[in-house]
């Protein structure tokens, strides 16, 4: 088969990684892939969001299945326009994947549902704000109801704090929604579980521990995710069941009365409070960096599972994980999340021997005249599998020393919970 793999972080690295190995797989192209995508696969630089274009490349190319790795094109349809046209996807529709793209959306189906989640109130005026504030205590989290790129959310100590960021949120600053959704804060450990679902069917698909805060000991702002690793023992067989009771199968249903079946990846992003699951957020695809710390844990032919989701056949396969662990940090440019330099050269990657349970996947980088330098805040993603995460963990510390790369930090107690 022929596909194309759209994204360029560290996420679709992996991904592609994956296809590469898969026996399914003859040509594959990265829109616009990374330097990392680029030996293993033909990168187009193209902008896919723009649909009429990279229908065009598409069919020129002759694919028979696209995977789509971020958020932004299947909340803008990408699915259903590429259906349309008689593409086949790998992903969530439109309306299903509102999920992700509207918190608003999805905080209504989980009232309705009697989803445990954070209690809430979706504001549209100071005065829908104020009327929350009256009946909760603070901390109170702020999150901007449309896609924000990892921005929309602020915990706030202080009604202050609240006013301030709300109206900023009401007079436009993300451009998708005016509109927010006002929570109470939930104090527990955080999870990441993952399922794979068609129009029938859904299947586990890992479980990892993502760490947002920049800082270590979990201090300073949230980031996209400074470091991950899989399995995450806190999920077991009895809070799994009350995940899918609780939270999967009354979002799914949901849908369906819709007539707007979720398929594709589906992120459940969780906080676990006296061994009680509560839905934090769902994204609408892989986690990243989680994905580079679940795919490598897959023993199945990603492909298969591809072609099974979209034939709505998942319950014909079975998917099999390697029995490791997996653990991945991420390199990071100086300043990040604020303020950052791009264009910093990398040196050591190629001259680097690396064993088979370890893998650099790119994600902030770009090449430069043939010469790999950065191009974002979380510039590699350090990944290695094994059998003890802190073995792994050293491991991981060892190739960061060899890459050496003195315009970089990295957190270095990723795993706490597990070391
Ligand atoms: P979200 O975009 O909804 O995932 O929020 C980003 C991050 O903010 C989450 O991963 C949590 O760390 C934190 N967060 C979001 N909502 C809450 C909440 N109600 N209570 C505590 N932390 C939260
Ligand atoms: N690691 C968090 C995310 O992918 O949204």
């Amino acid at each position: 088969m022929n596909i194309a793999l759209i994204g360029s972080g560290g996420r679709e690295h992996v991904l592609c990684q994956k296809i590469y190995e898969s026996k399914l797989s003859k040509n594959i192209i990265c829109i616009p892939g990374n330097p990392g995508t680029k030996k293993i696969a033909k990168n187009i630089d193209l902008d896919f969001l723009n649909f009429q274009k990279l229908l065009k490349t598409i069919k020129s190319h002759k694919i028979d299945l696209v995977v789509v790795g971020p958020e932004e094109p299947l909340v803008r349809g990408i699915v259903d326009f590429l259906n349309k046209h008689k593409v086949k996807v790998f992903g969530p529709n439109k309306y299903a994947a509102k999920l992700e793209g509207s918190k608003a959306f999805m905080k209504s189906i989980c009232k309705k549902f009697k989803i445990p989640t954070a209690q809430f109130k979706i504001c549209k005026n100071k005065k829908d704000v104020v009327k929350f504030i009256k009946n909760s205590k603070l901390p109170l989290v702020v999150k901007a109801d449309g896609l924000a790129a990892g921005k929309g959310v602020t915990i706030c100590k202080t009604k202050k704090e609240i006013f301030t960021i709300s109206n900023e949120i009401f007079k436009g600053k993300f451009k998708t929604s005016r509109k927010l959704v006002l929570e109470e804060f939930l104090n527990g450990e955080e999870a990441s579980y993952f399922l794979i679902v068609d129009k029938k069917n859904y299947k586990f698909f890992g479980s990892a521990q993502d760490h947002k805060r920049v800082g270590e000991n979990e201090r300073g702002p949230n980031t996209g995710g400074m470091g991950a690793y899989s399995p995450a023992p806190i999920i077991n067989k009895d809070l799994e069941e009350k995940i899918i009771k609780k939270i999967v199968k009354p979002t799914l249903l949901a849908l369906k009365n819709k007539k707007k079946p979720y398929t594709g990846f589906l992120y459940v992003g969780l906080m676990i409070i006296n061994k009680e699951p509560y839905l934090i957020e769902y994204n609408v695809r892989m986690g990243d960096p989680e994905c580079q710390v679940i795919l490598p844990r897959l023993k199945t032919d990603l492909v298969k599972i591809f072609n099974a989701t979209i034939n709505n056949r998942l319950n014909k396969i079975k998917i099999n994980w390697k029995k490791l662990k997996c653990m991945t940090i991420v390199l990071c440019s100086k300043g990040y999340p604020g303020k950052i330099k791009k264009d910093k050269l990398i040196k050591n990657i190629e001259r680097l021997n690396l064993l088979k349970n370890s893998f650099i996947f790119h994600a902030g980088t770009k090449l430069k005249k043939n010469k790999l330098v950065s191009n974002g805040g979380r510039v590699l993603n350090i990944t290695s599998t094994g059998k003890v995460f802190k073995k792994i963990r050293k491991n991981i510390f060892k190739i960061i020393k060899m890459i050496n790369w003195k315009y970089g930090f990295y957190r270095k107690d990723i795993g706490w919970r597990v070391i």
